[in-house]
């Protein structure tokens, strides 16, 4: 795979909650190419989940630059932000997170059309009925509360909505990490289908190494809001070389069997 397209680049992005004098985010650096699955590891609490929300504007940054393709997204005019937006999207553990629990799945995708596309009713319908059979539901879907689907229905439904806007970039933060462990494959096999289908660039955030060796190309692990080692995802599980990486391994607990990429 030839990656040499810098999708994004991160440069000494900061974050500190000033209530709790936590810095989540420690002067972080780093890029993502085009096409690639990066893997961001750590415990819980080190600060991935800011990071992805300080990369999406989702949260302020004290300092620090953000470009996506070339243009710093701390700089750029609300407009821009949000047609910057539809190109970054996210994936949260929780689906309740990103699904409204009184619109059905139906609308909730559709919803997406009318913001940012100017279709018209009947091709929002096939479209999303597209989407929906994408992620592996269907039409039967469409008038579904969220509160009608299992675990694992409702991830895909979550992913549908996202891969509504026709993203360039996501963010999957802890995609599995609630559901049960025979979901958690189908869904991975679903966003690494997806990804080689679309050519997505994803930020995986995990804190289990085994689902990110089972994923990702590359992989950062980060501790305290700080990035302690960075590389292949073989070459780490192989010869990892920080202590910290070493307990990660140990403990993490899913598809260990599966050969890492
Ligand atoms: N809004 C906030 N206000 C104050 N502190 C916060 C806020 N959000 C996060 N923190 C703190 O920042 C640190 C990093 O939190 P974060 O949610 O980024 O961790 P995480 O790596 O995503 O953890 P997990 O794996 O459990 O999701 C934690 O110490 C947390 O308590
Ligand atoms: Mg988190």
């Amino acid at each position: 795979m030839t990656m040499h397209l810098e999708l994004l680049k991160i440069d000494s992005l900061h974050k500190t909650f000033k209530k709790h004098k936590v810095t989540a985010v420690d002067n972080a650096s780093f890029s993502i190419f085009k096409g690639e699955v990066l893997g961001l590891v750590g415990e819980s609490g080190c600060g991935k989940s800011t990071l992805a929300k300080l990369i999406l504007r989702l949260i302020d940054a004290d300092k620090g630059s953000i470009f996506y393709k070339n243009k710093d997204l701390l700089k750029i005019s609300n407009g821009d932000m949000r047609k910057a937006r539809k190109d970054l999207q996210i994936i949260f553990q929780d689906p309740y997170a990103s699904l409204d629990p009184s619109m059905r799945i139906g609308e909730v995708i559709e919803e997406v059309y009318s913001i940012h596309k100017n279709v018209s009713w009947h091709e929002r319908k096939n479209k999303t009925i597209e989407l929906l059979e994408t992620v592996g539901l269907g039409e039967s879907y469409l008038n579904r509360l969220p509160s009608e689907l299992s675990g694992g229905e409702r991830q895909r439904a979550g992913i549908a909505r996202t891969l509504a806007t026709d993203p360039e970039f996501i963010i999957c933060d802890e995609p599995v990490s609630s559901l049960d462990i025979s979901i958690q494959a189908q869904i991975l096999n679903l966003l690494i289908e997806l990804q080689k289908r679309k050519n997505l660039t994803y930020l995986f955030i995990s804190h289990d190494l085994g689902i990110i060796a089972s994923v990702c190309d590359r992989v950062i692990v980060m501790r305290s809001g700080k990035f302690v080692e960075e590389g292949q995802c073989e070459a780490i599980f192989i010869n990892p070389k920080h202590d910290y990486t070493k307990e990660l391994l140990t403990s993490s607990i899913g598809f260990l069997d599966k050969k890492p990429k």
